[in-house]
């Protein structure tokens, strides 16, 4: 029996999985015979649930971890970073419905204040110049209140709030602003969905410290590029780009 159910939307399938190794998995497994525009599997237990760089856990029945399968075939693969910053900023502006105060760290976190809420995993899948199958995993730290010593900067929503959620109320609000820019992207505003993932980005314009492969340093981050790179500014004036993995916050 269903714990979480989803308002029937157009256009949108929802599946409801007990349990499963990875709702990224199944979706990339069942990609093909899935060709409505959005569907979304959700799990209240992951066995091998993964992150940009290992595991992903998470209590069972706490929090929200979902995946959303689309087909973006106006999409380029050269614009490929848009359907990153289009999942991280519908998560961005779903939680703003609820709360203030979220920010998008680069390259696609969702954080309060110092603390990571939302981790997303995005896997896509080309068809020569194009984006045939796009699959976005989104773990919501919704109401679990303690996490692994592991885990870079852990927090939840209910620690935030200082109350329980309904886990329900969180992933129609994602949901919705994550159909609603689907639709923007695919009818071709490029620009108002990078503009809305840099007003939201992290410690953008400010000095902090970072790590490279060769250290530690001082820099402003700049701006995040259309490809995806960091742009920083350290403190020798000099201009510093990065790819995913190749520099971090230190936090
Ligand atoms: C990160 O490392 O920050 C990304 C974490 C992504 C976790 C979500 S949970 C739902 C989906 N299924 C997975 O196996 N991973 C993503």
């Amino acid at each position: 029996m269903p714990t979480l159910s989803l308002k029937s939307r157009s256009g949108l399938r929802f599946i409801w999985l007990e349990e499963t190794a990875s709702t990224n998995d199944y979706l990339r497994l069942h990609s093909k015979e899935m060709q409505d525009p959005i569907t979304l599997a959700l799990a209240e237990y992951q066995t091998k649930g993964r992150g940009a760089t290992g595991a992903w856990q998470s209590e069972r029945g706490a929090n929200l971890l979902f995946s959303l399968l689309t087909h973006p075939t106006t999409v380029e693969a050269k614009d490929i970073f848009l359907l990153s910053q289009m999942a991280c900023l519908s998560v961005c502006r779903g939680l703003e419905t609820l709360s203030k105060g979220f920010t998008i760290k680069w390259p696609n976190d969702i954080y309060w204040r110092d603390g990571k809420v939302v981790g997303i995993l995005i896997e896509n899948e080309l068809q020569g110049r194009r984006v045939a199958d796009c699959v976005v995993g989104i773990g919501v730290n919704v109401n679990q209140r303690s996490f692994g010593k592991e885990l870079p900067n852990p927090t939840s929503l209910a620690i935030i709030e200082g109350r329980e959620l309904d886990r329900t109320l969180v992933l129609e609000a994602i949901v919705e602003e994550f159909s609603s820019l689907y639709t923007a992207l695919c009818e071709g505003d490029h620009e108002g969905i990078r503009e809305g993932y840099l007003k939201r980005l992290y410690r953008r314009g400010e000095r902090h410290a970072f790590c490279d492969s060769r250290g530690e340093f001082m820099a402003t981050l700049e701006t995040v590029e259309p490809t995806g790179h960091i742009v920083l500014r350290d403190d020798e004036g000099r201009w510093r780009r990065y790819a995913f993995k190749e520099v971090q916050h230190i936090i």
